[in-house]
């Protein structure tokens, strides 16, 4: 008896321990790759005492590896960007569901599910080469596919998951067979065979190499703020539109995470992803990495996106681009979009 009460007593001394190093940890798995995070982390830290492990690796890699360590994961939470790719972990059952007042109040309802959160959003726009293209000609995505285009139109692969998510958003809007027919007018106007990222497509279109292409928002931002005299060239020689505004709006994306169902410090975890949806954090992604915050009406300083200006986003939610992937993958491989 003397003994059992020993160990319970043991047991609880030991649980309170566990408790106390639960407060002051997170470990960190983050795809997002952008350099201006780390402030956005040291505030964490600095608000609430917690320290963060990160570990940084590419986004399927980290997929990979989460589903590896399995229930002895240290992974707390894991951050990443495109709403497919977040589909995906929560498709394999690696998020836990988390149940937040503050952030089912912080998040619109079309950006969250019940075990995955966006943080920021992302527009995929035309950037078009102002001698060679007319603005007229290139205001809806569909317009890419018009033979009017034959030979100017560039882009990164199609099965890039920024690439597959629009693509899911135009199945979801137009149906497969639409969309199919639209990847086939986009590869009968290649100027190129697909290769480099967004910012490699809109330095081929300043450069007259291309007369048109698809980007994500924050990479042109990132130019527009860049002093480098190749960069304001760039932005000189291009122009940005918002797509489809007459009719489903802008195709949006997003970054975001969730708690891990295996996560060891969930007090932690749930504290990071409220304070992801914080004032502070949400400017760090407007400031920092030119995306727009998800909390509606929150100001912030950043000229470029202020330049960029208003626009119409599409409203589809971002749990449903995930529905369409498989099939935004066949119709670009069909259409011989690679
Ligand atoms: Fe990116």
């Amino acid at each position: 008896m003397g003994t059992l009460i020993l160990a319970l007593a043991g047991a609880g001394f030991s649980a309170t321990l566990a408790q106390a190093a639960e407060e002051k940890v997170l470990n960190l798995y983050s795809a997002r790759h952008y350099q201006t995070d780390e402030k956005l982390y040291e505030n964490f830290t600095k608000q609430t005492g917690i320290k963060i492990n990160r570990i940084e690796a590419k986004e399927d890699e980290l997929l990979e590896r989460i589903k590896n360590e399995g229930a002895n994961s240290p992974a707390d939470v894991f951050l990443t960007v495109d709403a497919a790719r977040l589909a995906v972990a929560h498709e394999l059952g690696l998020f836990a569901p988390v149940k937040s007042k503050l952030l089912e109040s912080r998040i619109p309802a079309n950006l969250r599910t019940d075990d995955w959160f966006s943080f920021s959003t992302r527009a995929r726009v035309i950037v078009y080469n102002k001698a060679a293209v007319k603005a007229a000609d290139v205001q809806n995505y569909e317009d890419l596919a018009d033979p009017k285009l034959k030979g100017k139109f560039c882009s990164r692969s199609g099965s890039h998951p920024y690439n597959l998510s629009l693509m899911s958003a135009i199945i979801a809007h137009q149906g497969e067979a639409k969309a199919e027919q639209w990847a086939r007018g986009l590869v009968a106007n290649f100027a190129r065979a697909p290769k480099g990222g967004d910012t490699d497509q809109i330095k081929a279109v300043a450069a007259g190499e291309c007369g048109v292409t698809i980007s994500n928002t924050y990479y042109v931002a990132r130019i527009m703020r860049s002093d480098k005299p190749e960069d304001k060239k760039t932005m000189e020689a291009v122009g940005v539109i918002w797509p489809n505004q007459k009719s489903y709006g802008t195709h949006i994306n997003v970054s975001g995470g969730g708690m891990l169902k295996t996560a060891p410090h969930k007090e932690a975890a749930v504290k990071f992803l409220e304070y992801l949806a914080s004032d502070d954090a949400q400017r760090y992604f407007a400031d920092g990495n030119n995306e727009w915050p998800v909390v509606a009406g929150l100001k912030f300083a950043n000229p470029a996106l202020d330049s960029l200006g208003k626009f119409k986003a599409d409203a589809l939610p971002v749990g449903s681009l995930a529905m369409y992937r498989t099939k935004a993958q066949v119709v670009f491989d069909r259409a011989g979009f690679r």
